[in-house]
């Protein structure tokens, strides 16, 4: 399963990138407007950083503005994926791009039928929105599994990119479901490594050591 983080927070993404959990990074308008930086610089020193796909996501609604803005989106690095809308006019989008190479990732996914139109529009991810129908009482995880199985149905190789995870067990149970990737954000690909147990063993073992009196390096 594929980590990508889910901030334009260049500080996060770097740290995280470091301990070589990063596979990719996503970001969005409101991400965006949280970091205060300029989309283009911002997303430019981002792919920077990572070497996986960095989505930037185009502001347009119109077929001809997106293909507009996705023009300049493209430019910014080579390992740009260019993040679109799950509208009919961001599906034309994604075709075209999909056609002439560019990575996609179709965005605001809420239910199979649509994932199955971004699959069929050639998108490299569709980003299914786990806890913002969590958060309307739906079970965001359904949405994954019925993906899951319509993906393997027909063999689509669109990837599904669980977004919208909000907690450790989100991750958990997506990775059990065989979602290709995960976006959370930085403080929860950072909670994956807790466990009480590992703390109070680790402290035990460190007591214990300081009794040998003993150095290894
Ligand atoms: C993914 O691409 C989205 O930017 C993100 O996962 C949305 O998460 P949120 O619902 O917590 O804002």
């Amino acid at each position: 399963m594929k980590f990508f983080v889910d901030t334009a927070d260049v500080n996060e993404i770097r740290a995280l990138n470091d301990l070589g959990l990063v596979d990719g990074v996503t970001t969005n308008p409101s991400l965006i407007l949280k970091s205060g930086r300029n989309i283009v610089e911002v997303t430019k020193e981002i792919c920077g950083i990572v070497d996986g796909p960095v989505s930037a996501e185009v502001a347009a609604t119109d077929y001809e503005t997106i293909m507009k803005e996705a023009a300049v989106i493209s430019k910014i690095a080579d390992n740009i994926c260019i993040k679109l809308p799950l509208t009919l006019d961001g599906l034309k989008a994604c075709k075209n791009l999909s056609s002439d190479g560019h990575q996609t990732n179709v965005t605001l996914c809420f239910s199979a039928n649509q994932a199955l139109l971004a699959a069929k529009a050639g998108a490299t991810f569709v980003s299914p929105f786990v806890g913002r129908l969590d958060d309307i009482a739906f079970d965001g995880m359904d949405l994954i599994r019925e993906i899951r199985q319509i993906f393997d149905n027909y063999g689509y190789e669109t990837e599904i990119l669980a977004a919208s995870i909000r907690t450790v067990n989100h991750v958990k149970e997506a990775a059990l479901i065989g979602a290709d990737v995960i976006t959370a954000p930085p403080a929860t690909l950072k909670a994956l490594v807790k466990h009480p147990l590992t703390d109070a063993g680790l402290a035990t073992f460190l007591a214990d050591w300081a009794k040998t009196g003993q150095k290894i390096a």
